[in-house]
């Protein structure tokens, strides 16, 4: 039986608690209620279409409905859909863990699976700590603090929010979290008062320095999302800084967790960020762009020193307690090794780099518009901070949801992105043709502008 908009609109409100989202003005407005996908686009359940400009919340690699995709997961299918990982292996999973290790191409060589990137990060916490606990509890006994930045985002659950240091998303659950100590990020937009880029920099660098220098002996690990802190708005952070964050863990011997579940998969113009910066962190957390936008899956990897810890007799208790039901699924794991050949094989991470660097030309009129504060881009990340004012920086009251109103503008026109806060993100479908990305900076000006109209600014 096929539902009309109308019926399904009436079952959406009456029965789905939508993620991220203020139910009582979302039951006021009409849903975007998607029934297929093709490409760089998304088609309603009227038919009518969008460029996905958030590749359905930054995980789409190739496009929609990708017939090699497709392929894999049948060809996985007809074998079987799931069996467990805890003491026993599955075919898919042990061949994308070794394709893994090798495009990471460094000291990385061990991969722990799980399906969603807050549950990557989750495990990074945990491994990190009993790494420490392992190989010596008397010496280490007080290592069981985490650093990360301001404004940082790792996730949902508890322990991911407890690294976590957005005050709007995180503030509600203080009391439920462990002790997390903040360092300044580079935010430059909003750091006038601290110089150029390099002396912004600096300053974050030393600030971490004399956090560590007190307290490294408390500290397990530190966690970063590396080059772009996604959430947070798309904080680009000057060239430099990872590596000094880098080098300071090493000095105050700390282990480095990178938080790659956005970034990863091509969406900064290279494979991983981290290579951008020469980094090699200790423990990696990968998700989102796996498996090119299909299932979910991520994964941890780790060092073989961090793994040799975690070896011991049976009864020493050094065994790694964790794991969720579906770790190492196999329909997850056939798709994302798809995914990964598909990157290579067409090249994508040089064509994110070709097609970046025309986004970059293009992005530049939006700072026509007297409402744009800023544009901030890393590859195939754009953050277009919204303010009311240029030269205060003020942004607007948010229940004007101005933000709101511009993504409700771009829809209209067919282009489907999403506000952080007082910043647009435009992040594409990787895949996502130039053409078609010129077609979203079009939209994204004329959303833009008439909201300049409509409130005469
Ligand atoms: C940097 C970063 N880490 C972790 C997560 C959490 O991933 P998931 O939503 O799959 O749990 C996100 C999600 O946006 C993220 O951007």
């Amino acid at each position: 039986m096929k539902y009309s908009y109308e019926q399904l609109e009436q079952f959406d409100k009456q029965y789905v608690w939508h993620p991220f989202t203020q139910m009582k003005a979302y039951v006021e407005e009409k849903p975007l209620i998607i029934e297929r996908g093709k490409g760089s686009y998304l088609y309603d359940v009227d038919g009518n279409r969008y460029l996905d400009g958030y590749a359905s919340l930054w995980v789409n690699v190739h496009g929609h409905n990708d017939p090699e995709l497709n392929e894999a997961l049948h060809e996985q299918i007809e074998k079987i859909s799931h069996s467990t990982l805890l003491g026993s292996a599955n075919v898919p999973s042990i061949l994308l863990a070794k394709k893994l290790v090798e495009i990471w191409g460094g000291n990385l060589s061990k991969v722990f699976y799980s399906d969603t990137g807050a549950a990557a990060v989750e495990i990074a916490l945990k491994m990190a700590y009993q790494y420490w606990q392992n190989i010596d509890p008397v010496r280490y006994k007080h290592k069981n603090k985490f650093i990360s930045l301001k404004e940082a985002y790792h996730g949902d659950t508890i322990g991911a929010v407890s690294v976590g240091g957005m005050d709007l998303f995180h503030r509600i659950f203080r009391p439920l979290l462990f002790e997390r100590i903040e360092v300044p990020s580079p935010y430059v937009y909003r750091m006038d008062e601290y110089g150029d880029e390099e002396e912004i920099v600096n300053y974050c660098l030393k600030q971490l320095e004399e956090t560590l220098e007190q307290r490294h002996e408390e500290v397990a690990g530190m966690i970063v999302e590396p080059l772009v802190q996604g959430a947070a708005g798309i904080i680009t952070h000057p060239k430099g800084f990872l590596k000094g964050v880098e080098k300071l863990c090493r000095k105050y011997n700390v282990l480095l967790i990178c938080d790659e579940v956005a970034v990863g998969f091509g969406r900064t113009g290279t494979l991983f960020a981290c290579e951008q910066e020469d980094v090699e962190p200790d423990i990696v957390c990968l998700g989102k762009g796996i498996t090119g936008g299909y299932l979910p899956l991520a994964a941890t990897l780790t060092t073989e020193e961090v793994y040799s810890a975690f070896l011991g007799e049976v009864h020493e208790n050094k065994t790694f307690f964790h794991g969720h039901t579906y770790t190492g699924n196999q329909l997850s794991c056939s798709v994302a090794l798809k995914n990964i050949e598909l990157i290579e094989k067409r090249n994508l991470v040089s064509d994110v780099q070709r097609k970046a660097q025309a986004l970059a030309g293009k992005l530049q009129k939006l700072y026509e518009l007297p409402i744009v504060g800023d544009v901030r881009q890393k590859g195939l990340m754009v953050g277009i901070e919204i303010v009311k004012d240029k030269k205060t920086k003020e942004i607007f009251d948010r229940s004007e949801q101005i933000e709101h109103k511009i993504i409700l503008e771009a829809r209209k026109r067919g282009l489907i992105i999403r506000p952080l806060g007082p910043v647009l993100t435009f992040i594409p479908v990787l895949a996502m043709k130039e053409e078609e990305m010129e077609i979203a900076v079009d939209i994204l000006f004329d959303a833009i502008a008439e909201m300049v109209k409509i409130k005469q600014i």
